[in-house]
């Protein structure tokens, strides 16, 4: 039954644990399509060498990827119906990436905007390692090994999905003989190995942080876990509470006397209000008194955080359950590695056979 299912592949560089920028832009999504795909959700541990910061620290690398395991399960994905695995151990997807490497011109990589936002953000400069580029390569092997239909990602990712598209399409036109003018939707019907993806974006694409607004841009900053302005779906009410009221507000706001309108998109107040409360009304109306200055921002704030608390504590509560039992998570992982690896073997079989390199047979283990 599982397999009739379409598959849907996503999943996250283990940096840390998940905030609630994660949660909107795309575990949402996966916890409510779980039923209606066959869903696989890779944890990157391999792209997190790519930083040159925590490639020296590998037992950090290590303990990410089970908090992230721990988060993934803690907001409501069901290992009995979803699979969860870390991408090192699917030799499949190693071995795509060489081939897809070959698909990819040089220049049209390094012309990624990720990338290059990346270098700039991170201020690589160009100090950076040749698998640092690679990492966009191995992520089209990370989608195309599982063949999904739909990929549910961030803004910030579509340039990556857009390079896999570009694979597929090369790798089914040049050895699967594809008609080049297939209709993307039609390529694994006209006989290609690997479909068109498409990528399905969260009901929210950029969550603001809690903190100011950017010096240079005025613009609020996306939440991140670097920049110190994240909310994490494994803090404690009371954690919540502190930052909930200690967060950024416009020192501009005007008082009820005041003449003018206080902008509430100077404030990251209203868009977490718009995001997470499930009361529109309040929202709408308080959101009109804000602008005029008739409500403060504690009583806005302290709202927000009974929003926060009840959206965040039972996925802390599970969390705290899986938290005692790690080895219960392993087994999750190991598990969701074997179902993932059976995919990934017979999408590989399937690519040498289009590729002519098809010599042996070969099983895994795992
Ligand atoms: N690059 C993604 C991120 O940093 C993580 C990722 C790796 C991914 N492989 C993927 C996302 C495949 C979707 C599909 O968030």
């Amino acid at each position: 039954m599982l397999e009739q299912k379409p598959r849907i592949l996503t999943g996250d560089t283990p940096t840390g644990r998940l905030h609630l920028g994660h949660y909107v832009g795309s575990v949402e999504n996966r916890v409510a399509m779980q039923d209606q795909y066959d869903c696989y959700f890779i944890i990157a541990n391999v792209h997190a060498f790519t930083s040159p910061e925590r490639m020296e620290n590998p037992a950090g690398i290590r303990e990410s990827v089970l908090e992230i395991a721990t988060d993934y399960l803690a907001a409501g994905i069901d290992p009995a119906k979803s699979t969860i695995f870390i991408q090192s151990e699917i030799p499949a997807i190693a071995e795509l990436t060489f081939f897809f490497a070959m698909l990819i011109p040089f220049n049209r990589l390094m012309r990624n905007p990720t990338l290059n936002e990346e270098i700039r953000d991170k201020g690589l400069g160009d100090k950076y390692s040749f698998g640092f580029p690679m990492y966009a390569v191995g992520q089209c092997a990370d989608i195309l090994a599982f063949r999904p239909e739909l990929v549910p990602v961030g803004e910030d990712q579509l340039p990556h999905l857009e390079l896999c598209r570009e694979v597929a399409r090369r790798f089914d036109i040049i050895y699967n003989k594809v008609d080049p003018h297939t209709e993307d939707k039609d390529f694994v019907k006209a006989g290609g190995v690997f479909p068109v993806i498409q990528p399905k974006l969260g009901r929210v694409k950029r969550l603001v942080g809690i903190g100011a607004p950017s010096p240079e841009t005025g613009q609020l900053l996306k939440m991140s876990k670097s920049l110190n302005n994240a909310i994490f779906l494994s803090d404690d009410p009371d954690t919540i509470k502190k930052k909930v009221m200690s967060m950024y507000t416009d020192p501009n706001r005007k008082k009820a006397t005041d003449p003018g309108e206080t902008d509430p998109g100077k404030n990251p107040l209203w868009a977490f209000h718009e995001t997470f409360n499930p009361d529109t009304a309040w929202v709408a109306s308080t959101r009109e008194k804000y602008k005029a200055g008739q409500v403060g921002d504690v009583e806005c704030k302290r709202k927000l955080v009974d929003v926060l608390v009840a959206l965040i504590d039972p996925i802390r509560q599970r969390r705290l359950q899986y938290e005692k039992d790690p080895a219960e998570v392993l087994k999750v992982l190991k598990a969701g590695t074997a179902r993932a690896n059976a995919v990934a073997e017979e999408t590989l079989r399937l690519a040498k056979q289009a590729m002519k390199q098809d010599y042996f047979p070969r099983t895994l283990s795992l």
